[in-house]
């Protein structure tokens, strides 16, 4: 069984395209836990209906360290074969991503390395590119810079504004974010020292 944690904060539309597509179909990958910083998250709710273990390390009731403890030692309890960000809107210490080192990925809605850190397709919109789209990338110590695992291109046009952008990025990543793991859960995704990565389909 390849064991997942799903880190999200916020509307968990990326969570449910993993279980749509990865947890709920007979392959050997399943979702261990949900975990979120906010307690509004609708991930939860979404990972209580699938009965999936979820966790809420409440951001605003700890500081940085006690909270980052508490999420290694829910991972930990887990068995956890990867972790991942999925719409998780928290900054990760050096510290944690090197007790789980390669072993974090993140969706993020631009090309990068454009239009890194938050409100992405509003900063794509904003500086009139033609084309944006999704990033599967490894976690490291900086901000949405890690190795890129796969990424998917989507068509700017001049009627788009963020909202509408962000709705076609969107689908796209309920597709890669997937696909991804499922690469990684198969062996197929290899980490170069070069940090380029290699897809053996
Ligand atoms: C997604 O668009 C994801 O790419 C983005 O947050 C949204 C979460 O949606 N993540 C980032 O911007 C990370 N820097 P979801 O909660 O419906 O999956």
């Amino acid at each position: 069984m390849f064991r997942l944690a799903v880190l999200a904060s916020g509307r968990g539309s990326n969570l449910q395209a993993i279980i749509n597509k990865l947890h709920l179909s007979k392959n050997n990958i399943k979702i261990s836990c949900v975990i979120s910083n906010k307690k509004m998250a609708i991930a939860l709710e979404i990972a209580k209906n699938y009965e999936i273990p979820f966790y809420l390390i409440d951001e605003n009731r700890y500081n940085n360290d006690e909270y980052e403890e508490m999420l290694i030692k829910t991972i930990n309890s887990h068995d956890i074969d990867l972790i991942v960000l999925a719409g998780y809107l928290k900054i990760l210490s050096a510290k944690f991503v090197n007790t789980f080192k390669d072993s974090i990925i993140n969706i993020h809605p631009s090309l990068l390395p454009a239009f890194p850190g938050l409100d992405a397709q509003k900063q794509a919109i904003n500086y009139g590119v033609k084309i944006s789209g999704c990033t599967v990338h490894y976690v490291n110590k900086k901000v949405d810079t890690g190795p890129i695992i796969k990424q998917k291109a989507v068509k700017v046009e001049d009627k788009d504004d963020e909202a509408s952008l962000s709705k076609k990025i969107l689908k796209y990543e309920h597709q890669l974010l997937p696909e991804a793991i499922e690469l990684i859960a198969q062996g197929k995704i290899k980490l170069n020292k070069d940090r380029t990565v290699t897809i053996k389909e």
